[in-house]
Parts: structure tokens; C-alpha cells; sequence
């Protein structure tokens, strides 16, 4: 069992966990990730390593909370625990020792991107971190992204830092001067925007896929992604991969192969959770309308 150490609320569906992992948080490196189970016959879940503490024993999971399983994890609270956690997966981030590199978040994408850009900064390169969140409510790790170099803040609305999506912030950047390499995390059509960005100004760019992921050992197949034309699997062969080379509409399209089965895992989770909560509340369950707050991906 993995106890949870701590819990914070980065944005309205984004939570952070610090769990007990101590032999993971020891070998864990910038890129990898777990599989988490909460119980006996849950969900897999695959979970970026934010950041790990190897004196403390403990990893941080950072979640949005987007269907069943997930809305479970982060209802845990300091004390509970998971009950399998599974790593590190994957392959480390292949980084570079100087330089100028920009580490592109987009909304919770920011969680992947943040051990990269830590570790860059601690092998002396130059970073500028590029995030963006719908608006300011949604904008993750800003003050944690700034102890690793400069950070430009992004939001649709205009409401906090930049106006507008994080590809215009980072063509800004790309033509005031030499780039070595831009890292991309964050939903598919971003990604997409900055390979197709960077592509004509020849900088080498990293995506890290967000893949449908079942065993996490290359077995499945569920994380099949292709990349020049070639299948990989994301779990073993990635989850990063260069970003010019990834048939990002086929990628697209797994994503939504399983959405109606998770809308409809959401539909009976929220039919159980919505007796419990009047329940606790002390009022008769409402019989139509969905969970305020929940939301499928
Ligand atoms: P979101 O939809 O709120 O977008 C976040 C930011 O991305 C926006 O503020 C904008 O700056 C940028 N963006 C979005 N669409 C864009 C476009 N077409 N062109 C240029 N920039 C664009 O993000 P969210 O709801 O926080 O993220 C959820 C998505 O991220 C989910 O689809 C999830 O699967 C994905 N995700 C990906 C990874 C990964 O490893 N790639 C990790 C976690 C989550
Ligand atoms: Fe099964 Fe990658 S998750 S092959």
C-alpha cells in the first residue's frame, strides 16, 4: 500500500497527491511514469512523476479529475492509500547539457513538462517555460516552473498573463532567436499547433503522448502510436517522441475510441455518488442533471 503524505487543489479539476513510492522516487527520472490501481479490480491509471522527494520516499501524482476512476483518486485524502503503484515506466526524457530549450505546458499538460524543465535548468540550460490554461483559475505550477528560468503565462480569456494560446507566445519566441530544442505537452490539438510551429524553423521538437495506456509493459498494444509512419507503443518506446514524426490525427482518434464506455462508467459512478452526497448533506438526491464539477474528457 502507498499512503498519501499530502493533497493540494492546483486548479477546479487538477489535484496534486504526494504518495509514498521510496524505491521509485529514488530511480525515477524527467519523462517517466507510474500505473496506479486504487484497489483490488480498479482502473490502471497512468500518471506522470511531477516531481519526487527520494529522502522523503514520496513522488508527486498531479490528476485531472476527468472520469470514474480518476474522480476516486483524487477524493482521497492524507492517510488514505493506493493500492498498487507501478514504476518507474517509460523511457526518460532524452535531454539536452546547453543550450536554449522552451518547455511548452498546456492546462495540466504543465505537470509533464515541469521535471523537464527543472532538470534542464539544473544541467545549466537556458529555459523558458511557456504555459497556458483557459483562464487564470486553470493556469498550473507557475511559481514551482520559475525557480527553473523564465515563465510566460497564457490564458484564452485574457484574464492572467498573455492573451491567447501558447503557440503565439512561443512563435514569439522562436523568432526572437536561436532555439535548441521545444518540448510540447498537453491536449493533442496543441501539440499538433506547435510541431506544425517549430517545424519550418528546424528546431527539434519533443511531444510527450498522452496514449490510452492498459498494461504499461508493450503487451496490450493499447498505446499504439504512429510514429513516421511506424507503430510504437508509448509505454515502452516513449512517452515522448519527436514531435514532426507523430501522426497526431491517428492519435486523435484512439483517444476517442473508448469515450462512450467512460461516459458511461462517469453516468454510474455520478448515480452512485449522488444518494451518498445528499445523504451526507441531509438532502433528497435530485433525479436528473449531472455531479456539478464533473466533467467527461
Ligand atoms: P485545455 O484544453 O484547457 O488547453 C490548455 C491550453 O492548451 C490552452 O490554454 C491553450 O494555451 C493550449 N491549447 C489548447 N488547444 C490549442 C490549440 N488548438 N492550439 C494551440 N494551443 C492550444 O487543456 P486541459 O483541459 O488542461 O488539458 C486536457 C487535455 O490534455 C486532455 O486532452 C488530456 O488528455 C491532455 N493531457 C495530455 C498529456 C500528455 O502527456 N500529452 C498529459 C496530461 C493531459
Ligand atoms: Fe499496453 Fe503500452 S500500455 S502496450
Amino acid at each position: 500500500m502507498h499512503p498519501i503524505v499530502a493533497r493540494d487543489q492546483l486548479s477546479p479539476n487538477v489535484t496534486r497527491l504526494v504518495v509514498e513510492a521510496p524505491r521509485i522516487a529514488e530511480i525515477r527520472r524527467p519523462g517517466q511514469f507510474v500505473i496506479v490501481r486504487l484497489g483490488e479490480g480498479a482502473e490502471r491509471i497512468p500518471l506522470t512523476i511531477a516531481d519526487a522527494d527520494p529522502a522523503a520516499g514520496t513522488i508527486s501524482l498531479i490528476i485531472q479529475s476527468v472520469g470514474a476512476s480518476t474522480m476516486d483518486l483524487v477524493a482521497l485524502q492524507p492517510g488514505d492509500a493506493i493500492r498498487d503503484v507501478a514504476g518507474p515506466l517509460g523511457r526518460p526524457t532524452d535531454l539536452i547539457d546547453q543550450g536554449r530549450a522552451v518547455c511548452v505546458g498546456g492546462g495540466v499538460g504543465t505537470a509533464v513538462v515541469y521535471p523537464i524543465a527543472e532538470e534542464l535548468h539544473r544541467r545549466g540550460v537556458s529555459v523558458t517555460s511557456v504555459i497556458g490554461g483557459r483562464s487564470r483559475e486553470w493556469v498550473i505550477l507557475e511559481d514551482e516552473l520559475r525557480t527553473a528560468g523564465e515563465v510566460v503565462v497564457c490564458t484564452d480569456d485574457g484574464s492572467y498573463g498573455r492573451h491567447g494560446f501558447v503557440t503565439e507566445a512561443l512563435r514569439d519566441l522562436c523568432d526572437a532567436g536561436p532555439i535548441d530544442e521545444v518540448f510540447a505537452v498537453g491536449p493533442v490539438p496543441m501539440m499538433r499547433a506547435v510541431a506544425e510551429l517549430t517545424r519550418p524553423y528546424g528546431i527539434r521538437t519533443t511531444a510527450s503522448l498522452n496514449a490510452i495506456m492498459v498494461d504499461g509493459t508493450g503487451m496490450c498494444g493499447g498505446c499504439r502510436v504512429s510514429i513516421d509512419g511506424q507503430s510504437r507503443y508509448a509505454c515502452v518506446d516513449g512517452p515522448e517522441f519527436d514531435a514532426h514524426a507523430v501522426d497526431f490525427a491517428s492519435l486523435a482518434d484512439r483517444l476517442t475510441t473508448y469515450r462512450s464506455f467512460e461516459q458511461e462508467a462517469l453516468a454510474r459512478h455520478e448515480a452512485c455518488l449522488i444518494p451518498a452526497l445528499a445523504d451526507r448533506l441531509g438532502d433528497p438526491p435530485p433525479t436528473t442533471g449531472p455531479v456539478a464539477g464533473s466533467a467527461a474528457r
